[in-house]
C-alpha cells in the first residue's frame, strides 16, 4: 500500500533495451510494480497524453518521437511514490542529469531534454490522470478502435 504514480520507458528507453535494467533498479528502491503494460502510442493518444504541453514549440517533436516505438508503462506503488518516482529519474535534461544526477535514469539512459528515456508524474493529480489515461481510458479506446 502507499501512494501511486505512473512510471513510462518512453521509445527510446525501450528500444535501447533498457527495460530490465529500469526495473531491476525501480525494484532496488523499494517500490512495487503493480502494474505494466507494452504498448504503441498513436498520435492522438500521445497528444491527448502530453495535452499540457501542446502550447509548446517542441510538441510536434514530442508527438513524433513518443509514438516512434513501444513504450512500457506502469504503476508504481510506494510511501512517497511520485517525488521518490521524479527523484529516481534525475532531472527533464538528460545531459545536465549526466553531470548533477549521475545515477539517475535518465543519466544513464537518456539522451536530450526530448529523448530522456523516462517518465514520471509531477504530481498525486498528474498521477491519478495518467495512470486512468494508461489503465482505463486508454484501453476502453484501443478496444473501440478494433470494433
Ligand atoms: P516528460 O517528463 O515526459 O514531460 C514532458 C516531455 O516533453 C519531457 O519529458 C520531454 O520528453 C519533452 N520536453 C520537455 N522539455 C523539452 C524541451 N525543451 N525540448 C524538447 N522536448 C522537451
Amino acid at each position: 500500500v502507499g501512494q501511486r504514480t505512473l512510471a513510462m520507458i518512453k521509445p527510446d528507453g525501450v528500444s535501447g533495451n533498457y527495460t530490465e535494467e529500469i526495473k531491476r533498479l525501480i525494484v532496488e528502491a523499494g517500490f512495487n510494480i503493480v502494474k505494466e503494460r507494452l504498448t504503441q502510442l498513436e498520435k492522438e493518444a500521445a497528444s491527448a497524453f502530453y495535452d499540457e504541453h501542446s502550447s509548446r514549440s517542441f510538441f510536434p517533436h514530442l508527438v513524433s518521437y513518443m509514438t516512434s516505438g513501444p513504450v512500457v508503462v506502469m504503476v508504481l506503488e510506494k510511501g512517497d511514490a511520485v517525488s521518490d518516482w521524479r527523484g529516481l529519474i534525475g532531472p527533464t535534461d538528460s545531459q545536465k542529469a549526466k553531470i548533477s544526477h549521475p545515477h539517475s535514469i535518465r543519466a544513464l539512459c537518456g539522451k536530450d531534454s526530448q529523448r530522456n528515456c523516462v517518465h514520471g508524474s509531477d504530481s498525486t493529480s498528474s498521477a491519478e490522470r495518467e495512470i486512468n489515461f494508461f489503465f482505463k481510458d486508454f484501453l476502453g479506446w484501443m478496444l473501440n478502435k478494433q470494433n
